[in-house]
């Protein structure tokens, strides 16, 4: 059953091409392909949470094979950027205010306020200063998340994490082998990775969660064992564990001359997520995504699964209410916009059967699809939206239904990651491969 549910969904491009319009008309009730183009961001008073996303686009060494927004540090150009997104958050918060202020309705609830990159610490004095004003102008989140690399975190950058009120962290490891750091070009060595990590959870943060990447290229399963082992060992709360994808506009992607995304082998992952779930099994940790495991109970270090989220910095995306835009992708760019209006490149309006479906995507991204959850954020029941698709899900052994929740089972990891590698990481790769090529795209076709 499974082989051939793989063959008509994911299989050949012919099967592709009849399923994909079907998929997406029941997915969000439209026939027309999704497209961003140019367009004003919206702001809406009705909005009860929200995280705050940052992108700090800086490393002092890009990695070949990485997708994200990032430029070899340089000062001025950083001090350009900071400037810069000072005044995003001035100009977004005051547009919010103004929205709420017509409607006589409350500010929302941050939930929590993320910095990514590139290598949000590689100024840990300009993080600190954003964090702060971000905390001001959109009020104080619950959580405050940074990423941060084994070599952009020394004593002092951590202080300065603690006094910035940074209650979680997840330090990009990758892995443990120097050979295989060495192979994939990253700029420290096991020792640093791991006399980080040991730096890191001893101080007071509720989360530390770690970054591996597998199934890379030579690896071995010992080579894996041993590193998930050295990290596990040290006493982390979470880790999530990606499979390295060659995307076809990065620098690996250029050197493999790729057009679609290259994935690694579908017995490979397999075989190397067994390992990482029992390994991750015997220190604690359970899958709470379909790349991560965690410590029950603890909060999970997550930047994306978030419903609706706010995006400062070059190439952030906001998912607002009947809007999802994204910000140019050039810092220049970014900058220049800014002496006089929002950096926004592309907007796409959000439907009602599409937020619906995005919602649902990312719940089933983190393995539980509260049925709580849908009644209250859209006023209907799951089921009257989504019934015949969450009644084949369970048919084929995909979901439980536990204590009102739609449990994803170990079997549907695997297929939730094939369909994410087949459209989200698609849709990904048209839009981040555009907006780099161009600061201002006519229109991307999703
Ligand atoms: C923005 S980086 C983490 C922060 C920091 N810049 C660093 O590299 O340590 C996010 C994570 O995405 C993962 N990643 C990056 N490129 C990837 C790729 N091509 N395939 C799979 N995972 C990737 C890596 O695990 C990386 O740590
Ligand atoms: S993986 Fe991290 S360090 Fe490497 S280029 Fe990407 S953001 Fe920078």
């Amino acid at each position: 059953m499974a082989l051939a549910l793989e063959d008509v969904l994911i299989g050949s491009r012919a099967t592709r091409w009849a399923w994909k319009p079907l998929l997406r008309r029941y997915l969000t009730a439209s026939w027309a392909p999704l497209r961003m183009r140019p367009g004003r961001a919206a702001f809406t008073a009705v909005l009860r949470q929200m995280g705050v996303y940052l992108h700090v686009p800086f490393c002092r060494r890009p990695c070949g094979y990485c997708p994200y927004n990032r430029v070899t540090y340089d000062a001025a150009l950083h001090e350009t950027f900071e400037q810069a997104a000072h005044r995003e958050i001035d100009l977004v918060a005051a547009a919010m205010a103004e929205a709420r202020r017509h409607a006589g309705a409350p500010p929302p609830a941050i939930t929590s306020l993320y910095v990514g990159g590139g290598t949000p610490t590689i100024v840990p004095e300009s993080l600190a200063r954003l964090l702060a004003h971000a905390g001001e102008a959109f009020g104080p989140p619950e959580d405050v998340g940074v990423e941060l690399h084994p070599a952009a975190a020394d004593d002092p950058c951590l202080d300065v994490l603690a006094r910035s009120g940074v209650t979680m962290v997840s330090v990009g490891v990758e892995s443990l082998s120097d050979r295989l750091l060495r192979l994939i070009g990253r700029s420290h060595d096991a020792a640093t990775a791991h006399q980080t990590l040991r730096r890191v959870v001893a101080r007071a943060f509720a989360t530390v969660s770690v970054d591996l990447m597998f199934a890379l290229p030579t690896q071995t399963l010992d080579e894996l064992d041993k590193t998930l082992e050295g990290v596990l060992a040290l006493g982390v709360d979470q880790i999530s564990c990606y499979p390295i994808f060659a995307f076809p506009f990065t620098e690996l992607g250029r050197r493999m001359r790729l057009r679609q995304i290259r994935r690694p082998p579908a017995a490979l992952i397999r075989e190397m997520l067994d390992l990482i779930r029992r390994r991750a099994g015997q220190f604690g940790l359970v899958q709470n995504a379909v790349w991560s495991f965690g410590r029950p109970r603890r909060k999970k270090f997550t930047s994306t699964t978030r419903h609706h989220y706010l995006g400062i910095g070059p190439s952030a995306a906001s998912m607002m209410p009947g809007q999802f835009r994204v910000n140019t992708f050039s810092i220049d760019e970014y900058a220049a916009a800014l002496s006089n209006r929002l950096p926004t490149a592309l907007v796409m309006p959000v439907g009602r059967q599409l937020e619906m479906t995005y919602w649902l995507y990312w719940r089933a991204y983190e393995m539980r699809i509260p049925r709580a959850g849908f009644r209250e954020t859209f006023g209907e029941e799951l089921e009257s939206v989504f019934g015949s698709l969450m009644a084949t899900l369970e048919r084929l052994g995909m979901t439980r239904l536990e204590n009102d929740v739609y449990c994803l089972t170990e079997k549907s990891a695997y297929w939730i990651h094939r369909v994410q590698n087949e459209y989200a990481l698609n849709y990904i790769n048209h839009l981040w491969g555009q907006c780099r090529r161009e600061a201002w795209p006519q229109v991307v076709r999703l």
